[in-house]
Order: structure tokens, then C-alpha cells, then sequence
């Protein structure tokens, strides 16, 4: 007979309770974040054409999503608003009475402390040249004046309600200003999840549709997001959100850049999340609705990876179903 070596890796593999008894990481509802849009001045809620499934939501709307993700035992939502105006700097973002603010304390009502609620912190929603903050005159984004603005919006979102502010416009100093901004106005307890490493990348078009941002004369936002090439500089952009006082770093996309969700979580000790941003969503469902693959094992198979890779969380167009499919 023919000997073969000792370990066959095959016996471990042979059922499925045998599998499921040896596998090193487990998807579950608590990982999940759902991202939702509201929309100020709509009736009805408005479907994003290319993310099927999502929606701009009406004040309405809103809060019966949030009622059934947090039935389904999903444990945060990270919201998003689209303002009925905008203007050069972005001000309905501050604003006591805007969409996002109102929209947090209807949550508060319905939801309670059953849900985190995370809210995005950016501009770019609110400025009409779509970009993440304020433009010199030359055009470009000036970085210390928008952190300045960044600071009214965390205040404003924490007088609202939010658990957790998440900044994403990737402006230097960002996460200071607003930790000290939040502790001189009595927020010590409203934690920073920072989008620490995050790419300039073309997979956030849809999610652009959902908010009705396109920035001004065709540009992008190379100027202050990373470039893909680089995976030191997001242990760089990390080092410094964690000694600015971030609560949780983020990597953002995700499935594209699982090498740096690997390395972040090997050097930090806080949380670590990932975004599985609109374009990696919007490629599983074109591909499912094709027939191309099957959607929902797609789908796990990602997130798992996501996980794997090293994110205790994931944010996720696909939340819901997932929740579904996963069980309370
Ligand atoms: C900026 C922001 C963006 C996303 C989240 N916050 C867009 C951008 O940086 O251009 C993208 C999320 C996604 O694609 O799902 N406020």
C-alpha cells in the first residue's frame, strides 16, 4: 500500500457539523453595520438606482428601517443625509434642524439604545461642488479651514444624538479637532470612529447616486484620499487617528484591500473596521441579476473574508439580508 503523510487535511473537512466545529471565523449579525440615506423634502422613499435593495429615505421611512434592523438583532446603523440645499460650505451639515440631525432624534425616539447610532461626518453631501470641504480659491480643499467645520458637525451630531461620529473626509488633524471640540462641550462619552485609511477609489460611484454628490468640473478627491498603490501610508494615517484619540480605525474599501486590514489590526489595539463600500455591493447584485453567480454566497464569502482578514466589523449594504440569512 501507499503511505501517505500522517496530517490528512481532508478529515476536518469531511461534514458539515465537523467544519463548522473547526472554523476559525464566524460571521455573525453583531458584525454588521447597516449604511442608510435620508433625504430631506421627499414624500415617498426614492430607490438608488444602482444599489438595489437601498434607498433615500424619508424621515418616515428612516426609522421603520432602523426598527426592523435592530428586530433583526443588527447592532448599528451609520447614516447618511442629502440635504434639500447646499451650499459652498457645506452648512446645513451643522445646522440644528438638518436632515441629519432631525433624523438622529427620530431614531432616539423609535430605537432607544438598541441600535448604535453612527453618524458620517463629512461635507460633501452638503457643499454644492461635492467636495469634502472648503475650496481655496484656487479650487483646492483647504484642509485646516474644513477641519474648523468638521468640529461644528461633530458638536451638531452629538447634540442630536450619535453615538459614534464618523469622520471621512481624510483632512489631517481631523480626529483632534473634533475629540476636543466634543470634550469642551461636555461629549467625553461620544466615541470617534475614524475612517482612518481610506482610498481615493473608483468603487464609491453608486454610493455617490445615493447622495447626489458629483463633484465639481469632473474631479476627484485624489488631493486627500490614499492612493491604492500605498498600503504603508494607511499604518501612517492609522498611528495618527489612534494618538488623535480615534475610538475605532477604519479601512475603506474593503474587499480590495484586505492586505490592509491585515496589517492595520497586526499594530493597533483598538476596534477595527472595514467598509464594504457601494461598489462592491453593486457589482454582487449586477453579477447575481445576471445570473452570473450566486449573489448571496458571494456576498458571505466576502464578508467572512473581510473578517478574516481582521475587521471585528464591517459596515454593509448587505446587512439586512445577511441578518436574514443569518438569524438573530
Ligand atoms: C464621504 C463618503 C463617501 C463614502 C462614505 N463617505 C464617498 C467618497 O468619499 O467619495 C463612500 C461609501 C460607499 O461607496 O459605499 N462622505
Amino acid at each position: 500500500m501507499m503511505s501517505f503523510p500522517a496530517r490528512r487535511m481532508r478529515r476536518l473537512r469531511r461534514t458539515p457539523a465537523l467544519r463548522r466545529l473547526v472554523a476559525e471565523t464566524r460571521l455573525s449579525v453583531d458584525d454588521l453595520v447597516a449604511p442608510l440615506f435620508v433625504r430631506e423634502g421627499i414624500d415617498e422613499p426614492v430607490p438608488v438606482t444602482s444599489l438595489p435593495g437601498v434607498m433615500q429615505h424619508t424621515r418616515e421611512s428612516l426609522v421603520k428601517e432602523a426598527r426592523r434592523l435592530a428586530d433583526l438583532g443588527v447592532p448599528a446603523l451609520v447614516l447618511f443625509g442629502v440635504p434639500a440645499r447646499k451650499d459652498a460650505t457645506g452648512s446645513e451639515a451643522w445646522n440644528p434642524d438638518g436632515i441629519v440631525q432631525v433624523a438622529l432624534r427620530d431614531l432616539r425616539d423609535e430605537t432607544g439604545d438598541q441600535l448604535a447610532l453612527v453618524a458620517d461626518l463629512c461635507v460633501d453631501e452638503y457643499t454644492d461642488h461635492g467636495h469634502c470641504g472648503v475650496l481655496t480659491p484656487a479650487g483646492e480643499v483647504d484642509n485646516d479651514a474644513t477641519v474648523e467645520l468638521y468640529a461644528r458637525v461633530a458638536l451638531a451630531q452629538a447634540q442630536a444624538g450619535a453615538d459614534v461620529v464618523a469622520p471621512s473626509g481624510m483632512m489631517d488633524g481631523q480626529v483632534a479637532a473634533i475629540r476636543a471640540a466634543l470634550d469642551a462641550d461636555g461629549h467625553e462619552e461620544t466615541a470617534i470612529l475614524a475612517y482612518a485609511a481610506k482610498y481615493a477609489s473608483a468603487l464609491y460611484g453608486p454610493f455617490r447616486e445615493a447622495v447626489d454628490v458629483t463633484i465639481v468640473g469632473g474631479g476627484d478627491r485624489k488631493g486627500y484620499q490614499q492612493d491604492s498603490r500605498n498600503g504603508r501610508e494607511a499604518l501612517a494615517e492609522v498611528a495618527l487617528d489612534v494618538v488623535e484619540g480615534a475610538d475605532i480605525v477604519m479601512v475603506k474599501p474593503a474587499v480590495a484591500y484586505l492586505d490592509v486590514i491585515a496589517a492595520v489590526r497586526a499594530v493597533v489595539d483598538v476596534p477595527v473596521a472595514a467598509y464594504n463600500v457601494s461598489g462592491e455591493y453593486a457589482m454582487v447584485k449586477a453579477a447575481a441579476e445576471r445570473g452570473w453567480i450566486d449573489g448571496e454566497a458571494v456576498a458571505l464569502e466576502h464578508l467572512t473574508a473581510i473578517k478574516r482578514a481582521g475587521a471585528d466589523f464591517v459596515l454593509t449594504y448587505f446587512a439586512a439580508e445577511v441578518a436574514e440569512t443569518l438569524g438573530g
